[in-house]
């Protein structure tokens, strides 16, 4: 049977490289397959799982709003984050979760033994990967989100949506970040930065030695942002580890196995390969 990764477009998308990696070395005789689909079929995708013709699927831009609407059966992060992406059969119902957040946070603990808990963020961005990772964010019990969005008001949206937890929020202008000394990492979750010429104006003169730069991008390797932190001495990350790390959860919800942090060096390793 076929995984299908669904989105719009979809032909640079790695996640069947990742996939199909672990279904061969767990032996799985499924296959992993992009697919991309206009919105009009999505509801296709969750029949198809109903009838037990496709194992689950993926949903990735732009149609992860647009599944959540469309699902009945929603886990946790999903229903925080208004967005669903991956779909998997429980007990003869069809769910959705957004696996985002926590391969975000999955990967700073590999790679970077970074514990969230208790540490303060900036994240920069208020679209739909941002409400994915704070939701997970305030899952592992960060102390404080500071909120840097280029349009004001969907920064203030995002703040509104989140603010009932125990952790604290600020917004601050997208033409003057300026974070202080308790900013343990910041989080770009905005695509800007795709294009090599993009870089976002961060005033760096308060930033603690500690503090980390990560950039759910992927492509590039390394954003003109990335680059600017490492050159004065930071540590930074890029989208990779995310991007194997929520694939991992993903393979857990539609085979009940929880791969290794082996098996996610491998299959990082083979998507770096593609560079
Ligand atoms: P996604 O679901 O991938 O997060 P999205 O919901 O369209 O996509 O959100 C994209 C994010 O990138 C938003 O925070 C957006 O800022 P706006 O809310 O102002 O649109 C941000 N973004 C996109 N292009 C940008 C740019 N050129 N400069 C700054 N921010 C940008």
């Amino acid at each position: 049977m076929n995984i299908y990764v669904i989105g719009k477009p979809i032909k640079h998308s790695m996640s069947p490289i990742i996939h199909n990696y672990w279904l061969t070395k767990y032996s799985k005789s499924h296959i992993y397959k992009k697919k991309e689909v206009n919105k009009a079929f999505l509801p296709q995708i969750i029949k198809q799982i109903k009838e037990h013709k496709i194992i689950g699927a993926n949903i990735t831009i732009p149609y992860k709003k647009d599944m959540f609407k469309l699902l009945d059966n929603l886990d946790k992060n999903a229903i925080q984050s208004k967005a669903v992406n991956t779909i998997y059969r429980k007990e003869n119902l069809i769910f959705g979760e957004n696996t985002d957040g926590v391969g975000y946070c999955e990967a700073l603990k590999r790679e970077k033994k970074f514990e969230i808990s208790n540490k303060n963020v900036l994240v920069l961005g208020s679209g739909g990967a941002s409400f994915g990772i704070i939701s997970e964010l305030i899952n592992r019990k960060v102390a404080k989100i500071v909120i840097s969005n280029r349009t004001k008001k969907r920064g203030v949206e995002l703040i509104e949506k989140f603010q009932n937890n125990d952790t604290k929020f600020k917004l601050i202008d997208w033409k003057k970040i300026e974070p202080d000394s308790s900013i343990d990492l910041i989080i770009n979750t905005t695509s800007f930065g795709m294009n090599e010429n993009e870089t976002i104006k961060i005033n760096m003169k308060n930033l603690k030695d500690s503090i980390i730069y990560s950039d759910i991008i992927y492509k590039p390797k390394k954003t003109q942002t990335m680059k600017i932190f490492e050159r004065k001495g930071f540590i930074t990350q890029n989208g990779l580890g995310m991007l194997v790390n929520q694939a991992a959860e993903s393979f857990k919800l539609w085979f009940n196995i929880k791969l290794t942090s082996q098996d996610i060096i491998e299959a990082k390793e083979l998507c770096e390969k593609t560079y």
